[in-house]
């Protein structure tokens, strides 16, 4: 049973600069909710009892828009040392069990099992760690986490190697690593070795190539309509998609849709 998530929310949100200035960008909100609360609420969803959130310094905002949750436990990452070190700051949180973690800038909306979900079946079944995947176009292999491996079941691969945000041509897989992660205590080990790497950081990437070597590692390609928060076009279509799907706004806001389109 997985029952810890790790919500690390603590980059520098420079895509987002000049509102990222005074607000954590994992406060921005999509419709009338910040984007760290859809995240939450997946991990919530998904059977997670326990959540420890890492923010930055100026993360005190997320601090005070969960104060009312007393299973949120907050970390405060002074450097931004990259994603692999903010997952080391959890290493007590976790106390020695299998935990998850979600990206806070990943956005997943699913009508049936949540993406987390999908993955803690995956782990549940099989054991080892897990990684959520998606195929991404050729010309976003750069942007992402790569796993190549071979499919052992629908959906499930058995990953031989990782390599953090490669050129297109020096991998053989257009998997990308899209936020969420199943991962085994062993990570904490693996993060300790594992020397800066892509953008002088401590990637969670590599360090998840290092636990290869002593234990399994599976990819599952979820199901699920994954946003990249982080960048505007795709903050933009979260928040036009969420729009659409809310009761209370929907269809005045398709209709506002369909005229400024007919108007242009
Ligand atoms: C991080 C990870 C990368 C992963 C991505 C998913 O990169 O390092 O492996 O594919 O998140 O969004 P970032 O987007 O923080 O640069």
């Amino acid at each position: 049973m997985i029952k810890r998530a790790v919500i690390p929310t603590a980059g520098r949100g420079t895509r987002f600069m000049p509102a990222t200035k005074a607000i954590p960008k994992a406060m921005i909100p999509i419709v009338d909710r910040p984007t760290v609360q859809y995240v939450v609420d997946e991990a919530l969803e998904s059977g997670i009892e326990e959540i420890l959130i890492i923010i930055s310094p100026n993360g005190e905002p997320v601090k005070h828009h969960f104060d009312d949750k007393p299973n949120i436990k907050f970390v405060v990452q002074t450097e931004a040392r990259g994603l692999g070190a903010a997952i080391g700051l959890a290493r007590d949180f976790c106390a020695g069990e299998s935990f998850a973690v979600l990206l806070g800038d990943d956005v997943v909306y699913n009508a049936g099992r949540t993406a987390l979900g999908q993955l803690i079946d995956a782990h549940e079944k099989f054991g080892g760690s897990i990684i959520g995947v998606q195929t991404v176009p050729r010309e976003k292999v750069s942007s992402y986490g790569i796993a190549e491996g071979a499919q052992v079941e629908p959906r499930l691969i058995e990953v031989s190697r990782m390599v953090e945000k490669p050129n297109p041509d020096s991998v053989n897989s257009r998997l990308g690593i899209l936020g969420r992660y199943v991962l085994n205590y062993g990570i904490f080990d693996a993060i300790d070795k594992t020397q800066p790497g892509k953008g002088g950081e401590i990637q969670l990437t590599d360090a998840l190539e290092i636990l290869s070597k002593s234990e399994k590692i599976y990819a599952y390609d979820f199901e699920g309509r994954r946003y990249d928060a982080g960048n505007k076009l795709g903050f933009l279509e979260a928040a036009v998609e969420y729009a659409l799907r809310r009761e209370d706004l929907g269809e005045r806001f398709e209709n506002y849709l369909r005229g400024l389109i007919k108007f242009k």
